[in-house]
């Protein structure tokens, strides 16, 4: 790591952001003069005494009362940042002291408004932008919406950042330090491309933690500090995910511009769930950087498991997920397109009809004859869904399983799955190292 990465990572770790009191205008006036003091405005007299009357702490004061917004980034308990917004679709100015200058906090302010507009419906956040000023913009994803005008002697040129994921060009360079991966797992191949993205991100310098995506998981949710993006990793199921997984990113709380990521292991066939659950995630508030799915071995259904074409696609995706981490943080990994039949998959996987459905096809039942009431597959049911019968022999509860089969494949003795259509049984590492954590 470069001594310049080490001051970021020390500056970010104390980054907070809250609104601005009234008392705060004459620190927020003077961090204004500190940032202007190297930029040259482009203004003319005229120009630089309309600014000077803009910036005055009367005038700031004056606008936080008619209902303008201003949001500060302090670090150490000193303001370091600011972003004004009019109506919560209109920047109308945004300082970073010159000290703390290219370490993200602009694009973390302008992301964390951004998610308030997106938010609130509205379909667009615009801005009139210096021409110094204009390659910060175009980075963050702003785009020109009109001609270089002047006004009051000051010249701008009006941006606009679209809301709505299909139009936006994201910039998805991961800028956060930390990061938590949250992860769900059926049978250990989503585990394993998430440990390998985990470790490449360490070896990045990044500070990663992989949890179980579980109702403790999300308590780690509400404490999160400013500086931390959020991975979610699950196998497709369905073209879309495990009901499980959604009640998890349901729970999320509100993201105020916090990063976000996933990473998906599928058998082929994603759907473009990434659609309908980048929608949901954008209006909850979160910078979406870049989706990944990764084709890995299927997990159900095998008459025999094909060795050597699931090493090759084990092989390829964990090549893929190193590439996948380097992209990110160059920030040339995306988001992507999906049909429009995934708001329908989406809607489908919602209801109990394909996990209703998919159990018919794959029912669990137990051979008794091989069980040993070890209780495995009740412990690690993620859905909770498997009773014990009055001999101690396990009973799975169809409306309430979810099919991840992770209680076949790790089952120690294949005692589960459907004796009328035996499977060789799939598990992508044995079940003492099945553990969702980093430690
Ligand atoms: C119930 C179920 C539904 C699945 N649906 C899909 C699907 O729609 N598209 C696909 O490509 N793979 C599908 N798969 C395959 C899994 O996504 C794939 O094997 C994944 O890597 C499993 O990850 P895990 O071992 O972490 O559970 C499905 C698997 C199961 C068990
Ligand atoms: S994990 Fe297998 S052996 Fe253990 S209780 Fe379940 S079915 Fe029986
Ligand atoms: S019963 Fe088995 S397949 Fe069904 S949700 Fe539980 S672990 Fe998954």
């Amino acid at each position: 790591m470069t001594t310049a990465d080490t001051r970021k990572i020390t500056f970010l770790k104390s980054l907070k952001f809250s609104d601005m009191k009234l008392s705060q205008c004459e620190e927020v006036h003077n961090l204004i003069l500190d940032a202007a003091e190297s930029k040259n405005m482009g203004v003319t007299p005229e120009g630089r005494q309309a600014f000077e009357r803009y910036i005055s702490t009367a005038a700031i004061e004056n606008r936080a009362r008619m209902g303008c917004k201003f949001e500060l980034a302090m670090i150490d308990g000193q303001i370091v940042g600011v972003i004004e917004t009019r109506k919560a679709d209109c920047i109308s100015m945004l300082y970073v002291r010159l000290a703390y200058a290219r370490l993200g906090i602009g694009s973390r302010l302008v992301y964390r408004v951004a998610s308030g507009c997106a938010a609130r419906g509205f379909k667009k956040l615009t801005t009139y932008v210096a021409d110094e000023e204009i390659g910060f913009y175009e980075r963050v994803g702003f785009t020109q919406c009109g001609d270089r005008g002047e006004t009051l002697g000051i010249s701008s040129t009006p941006y606009k950042l679209s809301m709505s994921q299909r139009d936006r060009k994201p910039p998805s360079k991961l800028l956060s330090t930390s990061v938590e991966l949250f992860v769900f797992s059926g049978t250990g191949n989503t585990l394993l491309i998430a440990s390998e993205i985990c470790g490449a991100l360490k070896s990045k310098g990044k500070d990663v933690r992989l949890h179980d995506m579980n109702a403790k998981a999300g308590e780690i949710l509400t404490k999160l500090d400013d500086d931390t993006a959020i991975g979610l990793a699950f196998p497709v199921a369905c073209f879309s995910t495990y009901p499980s997984v959604w009640r998890f990113i349901e729970s999320m709380p509100f993201g105020y511009g916090r990063e976000i990521f996933i990473l998906s292991t599928c058998g082929g066939f994603a759907g473009g769930m990434q659609g309908p659950l980048g929608e949901i995630l954008s209006k909850k508030g979160y910078r979406l950087l870049s989706a990944k799915f990764f084709v890995m071995p299927g997990n159900y259904g095998n008459k025999t498991i094909p060795a050597e074409k699931n090493a090759h696609r084990l092989e390829k995706a964990i090549s893929d997920a190193r590439a996948f981490v380097s992209d990110m943080l160059a920030g040339k990994a995306s988001w992507g397109s999906h049909p429009r039949l995934a708001r329908f998959t989406h809607w489908l996987a919602q209801t109990r009809a394909p996990w209703n459905f998919f159990y018919r096809m794959f029912p669990i039942l137990t051979d008794k004859t091989k069980c040993t009431r070890c209780s495995i597959c009740s412990d690690i049911c993620p859905a909770h869904a498997i009773d014990k019968d009055e001999d101690g022999y396990p009973v799975v509860k169809s409306h309430v399983c979810e099919s991840c089969q992770r209680c076949v494949g790790f089952c120690p003795v294949s005692a589960l799955g459907n004796p009328k259509k035996p499977a060789a049984q799939y598990r992508a590492m044995s079940y003492e190292k099945f553990k969702i954590t980093d430690e």
